[in-house]
């Protein structure tokens, strides 16, 4: 195993207990069919734990409960992301909500964070005594794959895919 991997495992571990505490933010439900749901979130710390209880929500709906640790940890690290560093616009709209979906798809789980920042989100190199750069190492070590893209409305996308768990 290569030193990012482990020290992005040693970090899952640590990540895998949120603080579960916080008052609950104003969030709003955005979407949902059979196999999608979506969730807008306003820009506080606390949108992270309610990220975390509607994934579990989420898969828990769609009996996909193998998946629950690390899709909760995943989303946990993009919506942080999305409020740490993808809501620093300042237009006259302010910084705007974040919003999260998760979409139930034939071979795989698809989460996807919007911001309004256009600056994109960069992997930081392997480094297991740094205080940050640890979030997207983690989605990259428990997601199939992960990436994002600018939606050209001063917003962006960013994105990770778990596969379903083997029948
Ligand atoms: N949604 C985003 N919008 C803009 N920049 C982002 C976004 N997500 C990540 N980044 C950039 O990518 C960098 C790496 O993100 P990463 O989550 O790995 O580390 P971090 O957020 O800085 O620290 P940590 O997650 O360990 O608390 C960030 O410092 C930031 O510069
Ligand atoms: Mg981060």
């Amino acid at each position: 195993m290569y030193q990012g991997q482990q020290m992005a495992s040693t970090q899952v571990r640590d990540r895998r207990h949120g603080d579960g505490q916080g008052e609950a933010p104003t969030s709003m439900l955005a979407a949902t069919t059979d196999r999608q749901v979506g969730i807008t979130l306003p820009p506080v710390p606390e949108s992270a734990r309610v990220a975390r209880e509607f994934t579990t929500t989420a898969l828990r709906k769609w009996h996909l409960d193998p998946l629950i640790s690390d899709a909760v940890l995943i989303a946990s690290e993009l919506v942080t992301n999305a409020i740490s560093h993808g809501t620093t616009a300042t237009g006259s709209e302010g910084p705007g909500l974040v919003e999260l979906t998760w979409s139930y798809q034939i071979s795989r789980v698809i989460c996807v964070i919007t911001d309004r920042a256009t600056e994109p989100p960069v992997m930081a190199p392997a480094d297991t005594d740094a205080e940050s750069g640890h979030g997207l190492r983690i989605v990259a070590a428990l997601a199939a794959a992960w990436g994002w893209t600018m939606l050209g409305t001063g917003e962006k996308a960013v994105w990770a895919a778990l596969h379903l768990p083997a029948h």
